[in-house]
C-alpha cells in the first residue's frame, strides 16, 4: 500500500500530496524528467537518470515525490545512504521540481518531510552538492540550516561541456 506523507495546497490552490516513490512511478518519472530537461530547467543536477528503482526504498535510500490532483509528478527529493559500514550514518540529498510548479514551496515541503525522516532514522549527517550558480537550491538549504562546508572546483559538467564549481553543504544532526 502506498504510504502518504502529506497533503498540501499550494499557492494557486492546486492540491498535491507527497509519498514515497515506487517502481510503478517510473513512467511518470521519465515524463517529469524529460519535460524539465526540454524546458532547460534541470541543468545543475548531477544525475541524468531518475528511475525510482535506483533507490528502491531501502532503509537509508528513498525518493519522495510530490503528485498533483492529475496524478502528475511535480517534484521529487532523493535521499541516498548506505545500508552498512562506517558511513551508514550519512546521506546525500538531491531534488527537482517541475518548471511549471517552481517557486510554490514544493521543494521546501519535500525537504521538510525528508528531514523529519532523517531525524527518525538517527542519521547524523546530510549533505548536498550544489552548483554555485544554483540560487534556488542554495536558498533552500539555507532555510533548513545547512552550512557551506567546502567549494569543489569543477564539481559538475554542464550539458555544453563546461565545468562549473560546486559547494558542498552539510547539516549535522
Ligand atoms: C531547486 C528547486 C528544486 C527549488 O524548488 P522550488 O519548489 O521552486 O523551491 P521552493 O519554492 O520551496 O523555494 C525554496 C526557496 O528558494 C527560492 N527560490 C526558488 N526558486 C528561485 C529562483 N529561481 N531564484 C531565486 N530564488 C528562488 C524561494 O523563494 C525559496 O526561498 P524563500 O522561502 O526564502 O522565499 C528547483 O528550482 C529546481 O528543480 N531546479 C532545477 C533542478 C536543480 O537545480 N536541482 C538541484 C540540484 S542541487
Amino acid at each position: 500500500m502506498i504510504r502518504l506523507i502529506n497533503r498540501e495546497k499550494i499557492k494557486d490552490t492546486m492540491e498535491y500530496k507527497t509519498r514515497y516513490a515506487n517502481k510503478k512511478d517510473d513512467k511518470n518519472l521519465k515524463d517529469f524528467w524529460e519535460e524539465g530537461k526540454k524546458k532547460g530547467f534541470f541543468k545543475y543536477n548531477g544525475d541524468n537518470k531518475i528511475l525510482s528503482e535506483s533507490w528502491n526504498n531501502k532503509n537509508n535510500s528513498y525518493m519522495i515525490i510530490a503528485i498533483n490532483d492529475k496524478r502528475k509528478i511535480i517534484g521529487l527529493c532523493v535521499v541516498i545512504g548506505r545500508e552498512e559500514g562506517r558511513m551508514k550514518h550519512r546521506v546525500e540529498l538531491g531534488w527537482l521540481v517541475h518548471p511549471d510548479h517552481a517557486r510554490k514551496g514544493i521543494a521546501t515541503r519535500m525537504l521538510k518531510e525528508v528531514i523529519r525522516r532523517i531525524k527518525k532514522d538517527k542519521i547524523k549527517r546530510a549533505e548536498a552538492e550544489i552548483a554555485i550558480k544554483n540560487t534556488a537550491s542554495i536558498k533552500l538549504v539555507k532555510k533548513f540550516g545547512f552550512i557551506k562546508e567546502s567549494k569543489r572546483e569543477k564539481g559538475l559538467t554542464l550539458d555544453n561541456g563546461k565545468y562549473i564549481d560546486t559547494y558542498l553543504y552539510k547539516k549535522i544532526f
